[in-house]
């Protein structure tokens, strides 16, 4: 019964039975009843736990999704620190600090120093010098939570491949130069990604794996074999034409996807591709740099 009267509230046929000075209270109810149905956290995740809100498929990663990011619990830096001094964190590896430990790029891989708040907050120092997120925005698509997601392709491409070997630069200089589809693009650019060991000694040819806009095959519904295909970027299926993530920027080869995934190395170095992109302690990092990556 008490539900029956909760519903005619919400839809707001009451209002119109009652009228007059009614109104006001009952306007005000709805808003009320969602809001401060629960005291505290716990009481609130049952109330949602006997509705069956809460939502749990594998493991860790969505626990961590249920119960700290989508009730934002607020990260503290204690937790970051305790992340960033700690072996096999983010998967398998050393601890972040025991590479970029201080601003001194002569003892520490970029100037980064990843063992203070302020450290991780200003970024690299060394050149070129770069903050690697912005406080208070979604960091997925910037330096630190690319370099803890996106595997380095040609997925498998090891860590000690250079990137300055002729055929990086034709790539990265045909996108600086606005990525146009010219001679040199069809003649030198366009065939590098179709050609076994192109980046790398035993690696495939990217269009082994993006080879058109249906996933699957192809990974991300990306296709590599034409210049079109280029152009229009990954998921254009699941997101639409207009939604696509674009993967080249004309003229920015460090904000373009496929100069970013040939040139950065996941971390930590060594890595797995097939280690979980979405790991927990990863989703933690992201919500605390949503919240404004406090150093408190
Ligand atoms: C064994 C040493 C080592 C460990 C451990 C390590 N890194 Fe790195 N990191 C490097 C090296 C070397 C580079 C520079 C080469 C490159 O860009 O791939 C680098 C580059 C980076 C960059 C790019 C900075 C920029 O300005 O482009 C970021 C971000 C980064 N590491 C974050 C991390 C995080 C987070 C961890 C912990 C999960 C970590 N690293 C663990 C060696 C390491
Ligand atoms: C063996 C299969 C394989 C090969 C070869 C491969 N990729 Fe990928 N690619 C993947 C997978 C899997 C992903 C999904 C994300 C990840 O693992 O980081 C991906 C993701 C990407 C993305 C990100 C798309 C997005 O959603 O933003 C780009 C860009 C990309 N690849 C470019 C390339 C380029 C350029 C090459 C060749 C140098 C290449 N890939 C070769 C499997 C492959």
């Amino acid at each position: 019964m008490k539900n029956h009267w909760m519903a005619l509230v919400r839809s707001g046929r009451l209002n119109l039975a009652l009228g007059g000075a009614l109104l006001t209270l009952v306007a005000a109810l709805p808003a009320q009843a969602d809001e401060k149905k629960h005291a505290s956290l716990s009481a609130q995740l049952m109330h949602e736990i006997k509705e069956g809100r809460i939502e749990m498929k594998d493991g860790d990663s969505s626990i961590v999704q249920e119960l700290i990011i989508n009730k934002n619990i607020p990260i503290t830096w204690r937790y970051i620190s305790t992340l960033m001094h700690t072996p096999n964190a983010f998967g398998p590896g050393a601890a972040c600090v025991t590479c970029h430990s201080s601003t001194n790029p002569s003892e520490s891989y970029r100037g980064l120093d990843l063992s203070t708040c302020e450290g991780l907050r200003k970024g690299s120092t060394e050149a070129p010098a770069q903050a690697l997120f912005t406080p208070g925005k979604d960091p997925k698509r910037e330096t630190l939570i690319r370099r803890l997601r996106n595997n380095r392709m040609p997925l498998g491409a090891a860590f000690n491949i250079p990137t300055d070997t002729p055929n990086y630069l034709l790539v990265r200089d045909w996108i600086a130069n606005g990525a146009k589809n010219d001679q040199n693009f069809q003649s030198r650019v366009m065939p590098l990604f179709k050609q076994e060991n192109a980046f790398g000694p035993n690696t495939p040819a990217c269009t082994q794996c993006h080879m058109s806009n249906q996933e699957p095959p192809s990974f991300h519904e990306l296709d590599l074999t034409s210049y079109d295909g280029i152009m229009l970027g990954a998921d254009s299926v699941a997101k639409g034409v207009d939604k696509a993530t674009k993967v080249i920027i004309p003229g920015k080869p460090g904000e373009s996807g496929v100069w970013q995934h040939l040139a950065e190395n996941r971390m930590p170095p060594g890595i797995s591709p097939t280690e979980n992109r979405d790991h927990p302690n990863t989703l933690i990092l992201m919500q605390w740099i949503k919240q404004g990556a406090k150093c408190q």
